[in-house]
């Protein structure tokens, strides 16, 4: 039998605002899905690794590119948003050394990670990058595909 797992889908209520903001969201949540897949599946290590691997780095290169456009904007609160990236990145990085220690398996990991990130998914995202999409949109009109002269810049 083919036992699925739920998806998390993206919707509206998830947006900042801000289309790039939005679209790196996006793909961490296919990231998630995909690591439910290969939870339910037989996956061989190294793809597993790999999309581990990926949500990771992925992660942390959205965080480094939206920390970067706060700071341009001059976004007031840039220690507490940086510190909560970092709280979830460490969490997530501590459960993959875990694993890479051989103190839990695949499936563990991914049930860990799933748990992290819907969590960022849902709580920082709607609580923290939210309102940010909100002052960049205002302060940062670059950012915008028609708010600004430029072209939207992003990481
Ligand atoms: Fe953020
Ligand atoms: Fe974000």
């Amino acid at each position: 039998m083919d036992i699925a797992m739920p998806k998390l889908e993206w919707d509206e209520s998830f947006s900042t605002g801000v289309p790039a903001m939005d679209e790196d969201d996006k793909r961490i949540f296919a990231y998630i899905n995909e690591l439910g897949d290969l939870m339910m599946g037989k996956a061989d290590r190294n793809k597993f690794t790999k999309t581990v691997f990926s949500l990771l780095n992925f992660t942390l290169r959205h965080m480094v590119a939206e920390e970067a456009m706060l700071i341009k904007s001059g976004y007031p609160m840039m220690d507490e948003h940086a510190e909560d990236h970092k709280r979830y990145l460490n969490e997530a990085k501590n459960l993959y050394v875990k694993y890479l220690a051989g103190d839990s398996d695949s499936r563990i990991l991914s049930a860990e990670l799933i748990g992290v990130f819907t969590e960022l998914l849902q709580e920082h995202i709607v609580k923290v990058d939210k309102p940010c999409g909100e002052f960049l949109a205002r302060h940062y009109p670059e950012i915008m595909p028609h708010g600004g002269e430029g072209e939207p810049s992003w990481g």
